[in-house]
């Protein structure tokens, strides 16, 4: 039991396969109670349904919405009294290529994984701060380190570069408050947020990339971050694990 007696938000949880709900699924086994925030209510009451143990929470909202950041952080806070650790996990992709971006591709991309996580951020730290600490955990992506190239074009590769920036800042700023940050870089997991257009003959390439032979699994990534969330990891901030089978080794 890693986090027995803590509480969680995770944004981006509600998705069946996502590695937001994973995460959910494993801090629940181990003792937290979890809220997840999610865009549509009705999805993530039925994935809070599905969690083991009791007392978990759904939250609809929006993470480029700074007010529903701040009312999700309100409503965790009200349900739990406290928030111990935070995942910044909500993103979205997109494979254009680098001239084929247009604005509101870019603006959604950035948004939701950039300004969401410093929304977030922003409305969980005064109460971190107030605990005497907490974990955050802001979910990155190999396509930061080498350009992605596989289903995300050059915004989600920017995107995730500006969230591995935001979180070595984070954990800068916020060490002397007890409050660590760290980023979770996983390479190709098995979720739905290529909306399916992962071919058979992608995936195989793909594979054939990984030294471990695989693609990941959803688990493996929740396994990392619960370790970044529990006191296993106390005295490590502003760093960056990364989840890959091998593919992408510095
Ligand atoms: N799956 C991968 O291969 C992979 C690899 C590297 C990084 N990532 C990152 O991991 C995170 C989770 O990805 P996933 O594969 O589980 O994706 P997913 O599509 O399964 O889940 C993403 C969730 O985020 C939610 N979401 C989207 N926009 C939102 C918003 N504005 N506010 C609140 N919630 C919002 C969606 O509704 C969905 O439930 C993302 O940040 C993604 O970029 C995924």
């Amino acid at each position: 039991m890693l986090l027995k007696d803590r509480t969680a938000l995770i944004t981006g949880g509600a998705s069946k396969r996502g590695l937001g709900l994973a995460t959910a699924k494993l801090f629940a086994e181990h003792g937290c109670r979890v809220a997840i925030m999610d865009l549509d209510l009705k999805v993530t009451q039925d994935a809070v349904v599905g969690l083991p143990g009791a007392g978990h929470l759904a939250i609809q909202g929006n993470v480029v919405i700074k007010a529903d950041c701040e009312r999700a952080v309100a409503e965790a806070l009200a349900a739990f009294g406290r928030l111990d650790v935070l995942v910044n996990n909500a993103g979205v992709t997109s494979p254009l290529r680098l001239l084929d971006v247009d604005p509101s591709t870019y603006e959604r991309v950035m948004d939701v994984s950039m300004r969401g996580t410093l929304y977030m951020t922003q409305a969980a730290v005064p109460q971190m701060k107030k605990q005497g600490g907490g974990s955050i955990v802001n979910m990155s992506s190999v396509s930061a380190k080498n350009g992605g190239g596989v289903f995300g074009g050059s915004h989600y590769c920017a995107a995730k570069a500006a969230v591995l920036g935001f979180t070595k800042a984070t954990a800068r700023e916020m060490g002397p408050f007890n409050i660590r940050a760290n980023a979770i870089l996983p390479s190709m997991i098995a979720t739905d947020i290529t909306g399916g257009a992962v071919t058979p003959e992608m995936r195989e390439k793909i594979i054939a990339t990984v030294p471990m032979g695989r693609i990941g699994d959803a688990h493996e990534v929740a396994g990392c971050a619960l370790f970044l969330a529990s006191d296993l990891a106390s005295y490590v901030t502003g760093s960056e694990i990364e989840i890959n089978g091998g593919s992408h080794i510095n």
